[in-house]
Formats: C-alpha cells, sequence, structure tokens
C-alpha cells in the first residue's frame, strides 16, 4: 500500500485546492485517475484501466472502511480460494483456471492474457491487485443477461457508474447513472452460475427461482438486503444523503437476523418425545448459495436432561452434494456432473423437519435447543490439511468457524 493517506475535502469549493493536492499526491493530474480511453478493449496497463481501490479510499473513505471489512474485499485472498484454485488447476477443466477470475477478479475479462500474472499475485498470498474491487463493479457499463453466465461489459475510461441520478462533480471522474446498479441482475452476474465447467441443464443454477419470489416481485433487490439504504457521506466532506452500504453482509454481518423463523413444537408421549420445527426461510434465494461446493447449513436438535447433560443430538444438513465423473462424493464444484442430493432451503421455502427421540429419564423437565448454522469448511482430509497450512491462522481461520443464524430455547416439564 504505497498510497499515503491524505484526506481529502470534496467540496465544490475547495475544487481548485483538491485538484492541486491530488497532482503532487498522485504524482499525475487527477483526470487520469481513470484511464483517458472510452470502450473497447483495454489497451492500457491493467493498474491504470481498474485503479486500485486504495485510490479511491482518497475521497470515499466510508465506502471503503465499509468494503475492505467484506467478503468481496477478500475475494482472490482467503486459503480457500488459493487452494480451490490450485486443485482445479490440476484437474482436466482446470487449464489456466481462468474460470474461476471470472467472478473472483473479472478483469481478467479484459485481460485474458494476463492469467499468469493472476494466478502469481493470488499465490503471494497478498495480492497488489483487486480482486472484486471497487473499479471492478464501478467501470461495468452493461451486462449482458441473455448470456450464459451473464456478461459485463466494461467501459474503461474517465467514467464510473453508479446508482446516483445527481451526483456531484468532482475531479477524478466523471459520474454516470444506470438503472442497472439498482437491479439484482448487476449482482446475479457473478453469482449463480459457474461457467464452462459444466454442462448445459447438468446443474442447477446457484440462486434458484429468485426471479419468481415475493420479495423481488415486491421490488427488493438484492441490494435492499444486501446494500442496505443509510444516511451518510457519499464523498469525504459532501452533505449526507442516502447511501448504500458496502459491506455486502450475507454469512456475517445483520441481514442473518432475518434469514429464517423457527417454529417448535414439542409433544412428549411417554418414552418417546417429539419435536416438529417448522422452518421458514425469509430468503429469496437458495440458502445456502451452494458454491463452494463445502456449503452447507446445519439445523441442530439438542435435548438437555437431567442435570443439563445432553441426552439426544439431531443434525440436519442443507446442502448440494456434487457427484464427479465416476458417481463419487466430491466438494470440488468444478469436477461436478451430477448432483447427488440436494437438500438447500429453496427461495422463500416452508420446511418441515420432525425428530423422535426418548424422552430423558429421572428429569423434571428437559431443554429443546433448536438452532441453525453455517458449518464451518468440510472435505478430504488433504483438503482441510492444506487450507490450515495456507492459513495465517491455521485453524483460527474464519473459514473454521461455524457461524450461528439463529438460536431457539425452551424448557419442557416432564411427569414423573
Ligand atoms: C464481479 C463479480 C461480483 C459481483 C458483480 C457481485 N459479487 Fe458479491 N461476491 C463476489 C465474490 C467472488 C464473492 C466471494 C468473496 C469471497 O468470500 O471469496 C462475493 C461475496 C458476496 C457476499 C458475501 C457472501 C457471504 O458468504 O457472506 C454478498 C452478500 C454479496 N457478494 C452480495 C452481492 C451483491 C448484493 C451484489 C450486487 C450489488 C454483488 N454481490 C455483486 C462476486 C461478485
Ligand atoms: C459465477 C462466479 C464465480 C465463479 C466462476 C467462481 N466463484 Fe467462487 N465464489 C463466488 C461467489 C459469489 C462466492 C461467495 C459465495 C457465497 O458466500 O454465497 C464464492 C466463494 C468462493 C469460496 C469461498 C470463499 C473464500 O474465498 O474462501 C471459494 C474457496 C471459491 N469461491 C473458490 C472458487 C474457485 C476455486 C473457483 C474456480 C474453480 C471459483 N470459486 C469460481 C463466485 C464465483
Ligand atoms: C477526488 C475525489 C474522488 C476520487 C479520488 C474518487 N471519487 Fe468517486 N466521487 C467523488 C465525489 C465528490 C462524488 C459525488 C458524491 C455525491 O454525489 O455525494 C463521487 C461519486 C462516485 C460514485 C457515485 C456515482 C453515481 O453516479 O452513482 C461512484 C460510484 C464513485 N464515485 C466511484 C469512485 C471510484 C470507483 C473511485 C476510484 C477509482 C473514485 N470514485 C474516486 C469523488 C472522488
Ligand atoms: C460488488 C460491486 C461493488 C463493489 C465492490 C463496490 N461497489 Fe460501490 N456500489 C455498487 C452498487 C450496486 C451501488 C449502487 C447501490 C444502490 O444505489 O442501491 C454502489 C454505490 C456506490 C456509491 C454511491 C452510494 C454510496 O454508498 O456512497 C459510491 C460512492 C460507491 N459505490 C463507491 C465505491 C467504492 C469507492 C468502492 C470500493 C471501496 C465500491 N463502491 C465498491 C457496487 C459495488
Ligand atoms: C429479502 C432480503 C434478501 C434479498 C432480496 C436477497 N438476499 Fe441474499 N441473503 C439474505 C439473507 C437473510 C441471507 C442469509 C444470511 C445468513 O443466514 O447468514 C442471504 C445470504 C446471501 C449470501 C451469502 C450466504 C450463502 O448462503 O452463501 C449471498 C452471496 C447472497 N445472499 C446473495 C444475494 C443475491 C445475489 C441476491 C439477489 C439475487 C440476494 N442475495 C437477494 C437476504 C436477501
Amino acid at each position: 500500500m504505497s498510497q499515503k493517506i491524505i484526506p481529502i475535502v470534496c467540496s465544490i469549493t475547495g475544487l481548485a485546492v483538491i485538484g492541486s493536492l491530488l497532482f503532487v499526491m498522485a504524482g499525475a493530474p487527477p483526470q487520469e485517475l481513470l484511464a483517458a480511453k472510452g470502450g473497447g478493449k483495454a489497451v492500457k496497463p491493467l493498474e491504470k484501466a481498474f485503479p486500485h481501490s486504495q485510490k479511491c479510499k482518497r475521497c470515499h473513505l466510508r465506502v471503503f472502511e465499509e468494503w475492505e471489512a467484506s467478503a468481496q474485499s477478500r475475494s482472490i485472498e482467503t486459503a480457500a480460494f488459493r487452494v480451490s484454485l490450485e486443485r482445479f488447476m490440476a484437474s482436466p477443466k482446470g487449464k489456466d483456471g481462468a474460470m474461476c477470475f471470472r467472478c473472483h477478479a473479472p478483469h481478467i475479462l479484459e485481460y485474458p492474457d494476463h492469467v499468469s500474472m493472476f494466478i502469481k499475485e493470488v499465490q503471494s498470498r497478498d495480492p497488489q491487485i483487486d480482486g472484486v474491487g471497487c473499479s471492478q463493479c464501478h467501470l461495468i457499463e452493461k451486462i449482458d443477461s441473455e448470456k450464459r453466465p451473464p456478461h459485463p461489459t466494461f467501459t474503461l475510461g474517465k467514467t464510473v457508474y453508479g446508482g446516483y441520478k445527481k451526483p456531484v462533480d468532482n475531479l477524478a471522474h466523471q459520474s454516470v447513472a444506470l438503472k442497472l446498479y439498482r437491479s439484482s441482475q448487476y449482482c446475479v452476474t457473478c453469482h449463480d452460475v459457474l461457467p464452462g465447467v459444466w454442462k448445459k441443464g447438468q446443474i442447477p443454477d446457484l440462486l434458484g427461482a429468485w426471479q419468481k419470489t415475493k420479495a423481488e416481485k415486491r421490488g427488493k433487490t438484492c441490494q435492499s438486503c444486501h446494500m442496505p439504504e443509510q444516511f451518510g457521506e457519499s464523498a469525504n466532506g459532501e452533505r449526507n444523503r442516502k447511501v448504500a452500504n458496502h459491506s455486502f453482509p450475507g454469512r456475517f454481518g445483520k441481514v442473518r437476523a432475518d434469514a429464517v423463523t423457527l417454529t417448535v413444537k414439542t409433544q412428549v408421549k411417554g418414552e418417546t418425545s417429539q419435536v416438529e420445527v417448522t422452518v421458514q426461510s425469509l430468503v429469496p434465494h437458495n440458502l445456502p448459495l451452494p458454491h463452494p461446493g463445502w456449503s452447507r447449513v446445519v439445523l441442530d436438535l439438542t435435548i438437555l436432561g437431567k442435570n443439563l447433560k445432553k441426552s439426544y443430538g439431531e443434525q440436519r444438513h442443507y446442502e448440494r452434494v456434487f457427484g464427479d465423473q465416476k458417481g463419487k462424493e466430491t466438494i470440488y464444484d468444478f469436477e461436478a456432473v451430477k448432483v447427488l442430493k440436494d437438500t438447500v432451503l429453496k427461495p422463500e421455502e416452508k420446511r418441515v423437519e420432525i425428530f423422535t427421540f426418548p424422552t430423558p429419564k429421572d428429569a423434571p423437565s428437559m431443554d429443546v435447543i433448536v438452532s441453525m448454522h453455517y458449518a464451518e469448511i468440510h472435505g478430504p482430509k488433504d483438503f482441510i490439511k492444506a487450507v490450515e497450512e495456507q492459513a495465517t491462522l491455521g485453524r483460527k481461520d474464519r473459514a473454521f468457524r461455524p457461524v450461528q443464524i439463529i438460536k431457539y430455547k425452551e424448557n419442557i416439564p416432564l411427569k414423573k
């Protein structure tokens, strides 16, 4: 991070001052922050065509800090990504690994001959290029949704695209408002289809029938839940206005509270008891999204009996289990030729789970605990070991931590 960060006030009245300040800081006229070329294929060096997010931080501190905390800012930095990219490249369909960058660092689409550089950056563990950074998103001008996967067109020039109709002028870039930025289709580009590795119709898409959901019909786009509206500065020192949170809450962050509701009915019938759990997904897409292949949500029932000792436990898994050429289970979705089992919660699905178990003996009451969480990473031993070795924090890496979604507890008196 060679850039020295000096807070700059971006106000119309201060424009002249900003201009010269930036000039000194960046060593180039601010107008050249973005490559001065409109449209067409990239001829500029990659760093100029897709300025690093650090460059936007100068004026968009709030956005930058939110984004930096998001999963998207680490899209080519995690140990799990490094290891699975390696496995992919060693697989028959892997060739050069470009397929993975298509979403994890989409500027590869403009620089297809840079794949080996991208791979080296990933292997360095501290990539100097962005994965899904500011430029990778805000230089998208069009998305061809007829293509599978939908294909983004970048326009590399002085203009950034966004959702504001009336952005304040600034010296770094021009701004153009596009409806696209407030539509789900924008996000679906990278969240629905793995290109090239699956034959047509072989494996269902990742999101499920999101278009047909109540949420989408009510106009709730991906952004409305995952870039929730807030009030604040869009650029440093500008007046407060409606802004969009860039921490992309998902598996982590606040939206989790609105993922599901659980209704629990417990019946004690003498020596056996029954717990009926109704899981209502409020999520207008599959839960979990079945990429990477080890994605799994667990519904856990725990019964505590005498002295709060565990007397029973059972789990249900929500996941897509992939099968490879030989029909064997695989966590590598890029090897998948079929789906062996698909228990993900479909968009807005209501599912009833029934658990039957022996009533705890000699206890005045029992605790019924129902909880749901994202499971930690799982897979073949050598894979898990490699991820652990590659992760700076080893087993403490976030991939090894289950993430709780919801927890319900009740105490049921038992007859003697
Ligand atoms: C250029 C491709 C791309 C686009 C466009 C994109 N995403 Fe993502 N997104 C990714 C990648 C890659 C990750 C995974 C990063 C990681 O964890 O390695 C991700 C992660 C996420 C996560 C976090 C997932 C988790 O497990 O918590 C959320 C939420 C998310 N994106 C929402 C959105 C929304 C909403 C939009 C549209 C405004 C969007 N994305 C557009 C590529 C993209
Ligand atoms: C269609 C776009 C797309 C493609 C292609 C793609 N990914 Fe992802 N990847 C995503 C998104 C989006 C997420 C976040 C998923 C979520 O949380 O729901 C993600 C998450 C991941 C994760 C878990 C988060 C992390 O960074 O540790 C790994 C690992 C991963 N991808 C590896 C790969 C590999 C390896 C390839 C190539 C074989 C690949 N992906 C291809 C979009 C894509
Ligand atoms: C010299 C300061 C400065 C720098 C550097 C800068 N911006 Fe901006 N940007 C602004 C100002 C000022 C606005 C207007 C904010 C407002 O309207 O409240 C803005 C607005 C935007 C918008 C909203 C446009 C719209 O139509 O919705 C986006 C997107 C954006 N900038 C992206 C970027 C990206 C990406 C970078 C880095 C490549 C960047 N900016 C670098 C000052 C800057
Ligand atoms: C995954 C794609 C994605 C990434 C990454 C991303 N943005 Fe955005 N950004 C959007 C979308 C979509 C909107 C419009 C949201 C809306 O209006 O609901 C937006 C809105 C904005 C706005 C105007 C609203 C606001 O919150 O101020 C600015 C400025 C902006 N982005 C700058 C940036 C900067 C700077 C970065 C990098 C630190 C960045 N964005 C990273 C997709 C992205
Ligand atoms: C009505 C709100 C809502 C809308 C609209 C919505 N989501 Fe989600 N999304 C959620 C919730 C809630 C979760 C679950 C968070 C949890 O359980 O931790 C989630 C989880 C995710 C995750 C990460 C979790 C995983 O299982 O891997 C991604 C990525 C994501 N959504 C992308 C999208 C995309 C892309 C769209 C648009 C097609 C979208 N979402 C539309 C509410 C929404």
